[in-house]
């Protein structure tokens, strides 16, 4: 009688066990971590990208001669009927304000601007785009003023002109037409500067000196935008495949960018988790081009490379060069004549061979207004769309980050069983905050000066990046390679026999239990066998068990 107790005790005590410990513990194992993700804000955001902005610029009207006591209101109500007959995709409007010079004087000591029109009484009426500042010239005479067709011309002037690039861009979905050669926006690109000479001979250039003087100007003047990173290198024996175009006199651009070895091109680039670009200035080799190479004119160098002192480059011939753009890679610079040995590249050619350079790589980094560049032009035209540069890059990577976040909700609603991390509901609630922080900057039209859209465009740019960290979430990534089918079928062999054994237990136990009612004689029995079952039972949970240990190592 006490073994048939103790017997019905070790069962009971199996399935509480099994009830209490293997069920939580089989739901913990096989049940996937999965948070809460703000899809309907999501969906609805990616239906409408730009729902909740409209961008508020300001622009204040400074007139020195003339006081208009009410030309702000007055061009203010022109501007606003020019901007409403767009089809806005993107809402954006004007606030006109008097100039203050409170304000201007404090933006000023933290070298921050705001954009200024400036009037000025002249003989007729016209305007000018300031070189060195974000700043509007208008000139006006008496007769303007008198037929009060001032503010409409100064509407007209600062919509086309001066925000010519949110005139051209908002009205669209694509925000960011590029030009084919240009790489995507990213904060922060790499530069390869090569000079590669055909032959060995040891030949050295003062990159060092020419870089610091002529190329960090433009470094931080673009350093709101994008941040480089620069590595030179001298290549012996290489000229880019240049010895198969030894024969060709009648090369335009197109064709030797095509036959220059892409090959070779695309050696000299490496891995880096940001985009690179190349400048390369090759020597040809004695051999290949004795007489130089015939498709490089002396005469004439590219009209966008042209430097100030060119007749001086000419009075030398080994300093004739051209210089060629190969879209998405960088830009290579090709000389006529091979180099001498121990040739030294001097600051005269190394500074001309830098300007054209740079021009190339404002072209190649897609800034707006770069294509029109003539020397020094191009800093100039494209001071006044450096605002508006960083305003357009800050919408578009808004948009990116709305891209990425409906792509990562709608991908986890479509694989339930893929788990979801904490970090992934924080950085996604995250980037909903600075993106909606973006918002409010971009909306208030009190604040708006040069140092507003630095700092918004560095918030969009975490933004897009923190918006990746979600999607490529390392956990989330790894988990899902381990499906809950084939954790169930981890876990199944061993789940099953022991089931299957206490169900059996359970039934002999009950069916003891009504027989030992009726015939309590053959209780004796009845224990044989149902020790019998057990003891058959357990080498063969014991079996599945140690294959479940195999299964789990695969
Ligand atoms: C403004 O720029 C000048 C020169 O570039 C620098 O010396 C100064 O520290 C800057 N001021 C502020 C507030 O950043
Ligand atoms: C820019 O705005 C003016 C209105 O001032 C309009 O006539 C013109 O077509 C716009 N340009 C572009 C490229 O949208
Ligand atoms: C470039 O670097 C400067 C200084 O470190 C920083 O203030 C600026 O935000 C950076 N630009 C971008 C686009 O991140
Ligand atoms: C160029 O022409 C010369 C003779 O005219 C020939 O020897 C040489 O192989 C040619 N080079 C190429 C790359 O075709
Ligand atoms: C050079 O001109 C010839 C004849 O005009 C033409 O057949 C050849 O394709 C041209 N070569 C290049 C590289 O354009
Ligand atoms: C330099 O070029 C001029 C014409 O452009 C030519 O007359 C002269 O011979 C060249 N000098 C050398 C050393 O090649
Ligand atoms: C640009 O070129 C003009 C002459 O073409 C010159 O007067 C001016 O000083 C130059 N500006 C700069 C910033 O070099």
């Amino acid at each position: 009688m006490s073994t048939y107790y103790s017997r019905k005790v070790s069962i009971l005590t199996i399935i509480v066990l099994y009830l209490l410990v293997g069920v939580p513990a089989w739901y913990k194992l096989t049940s996937i971590f999965r948070v809460k993700l703000p899809v309907h804000y999501i969906q609805s955001l990616n239906d409408n990208k730009f729902q909740d902005v409209h961008m508020v610029l300001p622009i204040f009207i400074k007139s020195t001669i003339y006081k208009f006591p009410d030309i702000d209101k007055a061009v203010q109500t022109q501007i606003n009927y020019l901007l409403d007959e767009q089809k806005q995709v993107i809402p954006w409007s004007l606030q006109v304000s008097q100039y203050d010079d409170e304000l201007m004087e404090s933006a000023k000591k933290h070298n921050s601007s705001y954009h200024v029109v400036e009037l000025i009484l002249d003989d007729a009426v016209g305007l000018v785009l300031s070189e060195d500042e974000d700043k509007t010239i208008i000139f006006f005479d008496d007769e303007s003023v008198i037929t009060n067709d001032l503010p409409y011309f100064i509407a007209q002037t600062v919509v086309e002109h001066a925000f010519k690039l949110e005139n051209e861009s908002l009205d669209k979905l694509v925000l960011f037409s590029r030009a084919i050669y240009s790489i995507p926006y990213s904060p922060k690109v790499h530069l390869n500067m090569f000079l590669l000479n055909g032959d060995g001979d040891p030949i050295s250039w003062e990159i060092d000196s020419v870089l610091k003087t002529h190329f960090t100007p433009m470094r931080d003047f673009v350093s709101p935008i994008v941040n480089f990173t620069v590595d030179t290198s001298i290549l012996y024996y290489n000229d880019l495949g240049l010895s198969s175009l030894a024969n060709t006199s009648n090369s335009t651009s197109e064709n030797i960018i095509s036959k220059l070895d892409s090959l070779s091109i695309t050696k000299l680039n490496d891995v880096r988790d940001y985009p690179t670009l190349n400048f390369a200035i090759v020597f040809p080799s004695k051999e290949s081009f004795p007489g130089g190479v015939s498709f490089i004119n002396t005469q004439t160098l590219d009209t966008s490379e042209k430097v100030s002192d060119v007749k001086k480059l000419h009075s030398h011939n080994r300093t004739s060069w051209e210089s060629f753009l190969i879209p998405k890679w960088g830009s290579v610079i090709v000389n006529k004549y091979p180099i001498e040995k121990n040739g030294v590249l001097n600051e005269e050619f190394m500074v001309s061979v830098i300007n054209a350079f740079s021009n190339n790589l404002l072209k190649l980094l897609g800034f707006p207004t770069a294509l029109k560049a003539t020397d020094n032009a191009t800093i100039s035209t494209f001071y006044n769309s450096l605002n508006s540069y960083k305003r357009i890059v800050t919408l578009s990577n808004m948009d990116k980050a709305v891209t990425t976040l409906h792509t990562l909700s709608t991908m986890l609603e479509r694989f339930q069983n893929m788990p979801v991390p904490q970090e992934v509901q924080d950085d996604v609630i995250r980037s909903l905050e600075l993106r909606l922080e973006i918002v409010d900057i971009l909306n208030n039209p009190e604040i708006g000066d040069s140092l507003t859209w630095n700092k918004v465009l560095v918030m969009s740019n975490e933004l897009v990046d923190l918006t990746e960290k979600a999607f490529f979430n390392q956990e989330m990534i790894q988990q899902n390679h381990v499906p809950r089918e084939h954790k169930l079928a981890v876990y199944l062999p061993l789940l099953g026999p022991l089931t299957v054994m206490i169900i059996f237990s359970l039934m002999n136990n009950i069916n003891e239990e009504t027989s030992g009612e009726a015939n309590k004689q053959d209780v004796g029995d009845e224990v044989s066998i149902t020790d019998n079952s057990e003891i058959e039972l357990i080498p063969e949970d014991k079996e599945d068990s140690s294959s479940t240990s195999i299964n789990e190592d695969h």
